[in-house]
């Protein structure tokens, strides 16, 4: 299918910026707390150190660390942004929203800011809710954010889920711009969004304000998630070429959720996508959530690899489960 030629508003990238926390532990220190290995992590998920917040940080501190570098790279100040969403699992309180604690610490008394929370997925639902906005003309600048502090939902004593997580955050500035409607303008080309509740129970926390009056702890059904994962982001990566008429080859860069080595090399695989050029972070982040995307476009950003211009797929798989993919010419 070739995408409709009209001029259309397009969602084009014009900063970027991240943030990690200075703590960093590696495989070996975990493994003298909890009964683990670094053998047995790096083999099944690739991971060899995570960043983990310190005292005195917190989701909201991260995302505006990152949200500050995201606007210095844009060459713009918070004044200039009318919109703000920061995709989290983990805010500083159950209210008020990071997005509005970032909209304070920024300076900005305009425009609007809001969290949204799709889990792993929430930076990929995150970039496509604001290119509708932009798209829509509604709106003009948008910081787009992923922080997590996910060190503080998890159970330490339990092995099968505290190896796997880390902290971060990191932000893409985006401006509304007018383009010709085909695969060869800048911006935001396509996303693709999907969920389905019927697996709630796989990947969650055993407490919430609601139901227990506590945050609770990440429980998870590992085999359950690697089994649907690979399947889910192949998909919605389909969708995505399906309507630009691009394939696998067009691509410049596929930067997945870094959730697990194996998962993102299964993914690449199963698309033929050229692992050369597939984006790797999970091996010195961990799995940070809605943060791991934008961490791994700002290390690519930072070494060259991604350029004005490249054609970029984002994709990533979250609980709930959530699922989704954008295009993006850089
Ligand atoms: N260290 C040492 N041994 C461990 C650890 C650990 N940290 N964790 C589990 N084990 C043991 C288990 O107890 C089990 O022992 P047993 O055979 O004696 O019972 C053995 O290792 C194998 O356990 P499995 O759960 O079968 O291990 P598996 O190969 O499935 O790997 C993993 C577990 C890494 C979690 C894998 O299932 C996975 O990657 N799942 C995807 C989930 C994921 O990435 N989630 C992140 C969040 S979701 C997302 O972002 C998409």
């Amino acid at each position: 299918m070739t995408p409709p030629q009209r001029r259309c508003l397009r969602s084009v990238v014009r900063g970027a910026g991240a943030y990690l926390p200075p703590t960093v532990v590696t495989n070996r220190e975990l493994a003298e707390r909890v009964d683990t290995s670094d053998d047995w992590i790096v083999q099944r998920t690739g991971i060899t150190r995570r960043h983990l917040a310190g005292e005195g940080e917190t989701t909201s501190t991260l995302a505006l660390a990152a949200a500050e570098a995201a606007l210095r790279d844009a060459g713009l100040s918070g004044a200039d942004i009318d919109l703000v969403i920061v995709a989290t699992s983990t805010p500083d309180y159950t209210f008020p929203s990071v997005a509005t604690q970032v909209q304070a610490g920024l300076g900005m008394h305009g425009g609007v800011a809001f969290d949204l929370q799709a889990v792993c997925s929430g930076f990929v639902f995150a970039v496509a809710t604001a290119d509708k906005f932009l798209a829509s003309g509604s709106h003009r600048r948008a910081l787009v954010i992923g922080a997590e502090t996910f060190s503080r939902l998890l159970d330490w004593e339990d092995r099968t889920t505290c190896v796997l997580f880390g902290d971060g955050a990191a932000a893409l500035v985006f401006e509304a711009e007018e383009g010709e409607g085909t695969v060869h303008d800048r911006g935001v080309l396509t996303s693709h969004l999907r969920s389905d509740g019927r697996h709630c129970d796989k990947l969650r926390t055993d407490g919430g304000p609601s139901a227990t009056g506590t945050v609770g702890q990440v429980r998870m059904n590992g085999r359950d998630v690697f089994r649907h994962a690979v399947g889910m982001v192949t998909d919605v990566v389909t969708d995505a070429f399906a309507i630009t008429g691009l394939t696998a080859r067009d691509l410049d860069w596929f930067v997945p959720h870094q959730a697990n080595r194996r998962i993102i090399e299964a993914s690449a695989e199963k698309l033929g996508i050229d692992p050369a050029k597939v984006v790797v972070t999970v091996d010195q982040h961990a799995n940070t959530s809605a943060a791991s995307i934008p961490l791994a476009l700002s290390v690519a950003l930072a070494d060259g690899r991604i350029r004005r211009g490249d054609l970029v797929m984002i994709e990533a798989m979250g609980g709930g489960f959530t699922w989704g993919s954008a295009l993006i010419r850089w």
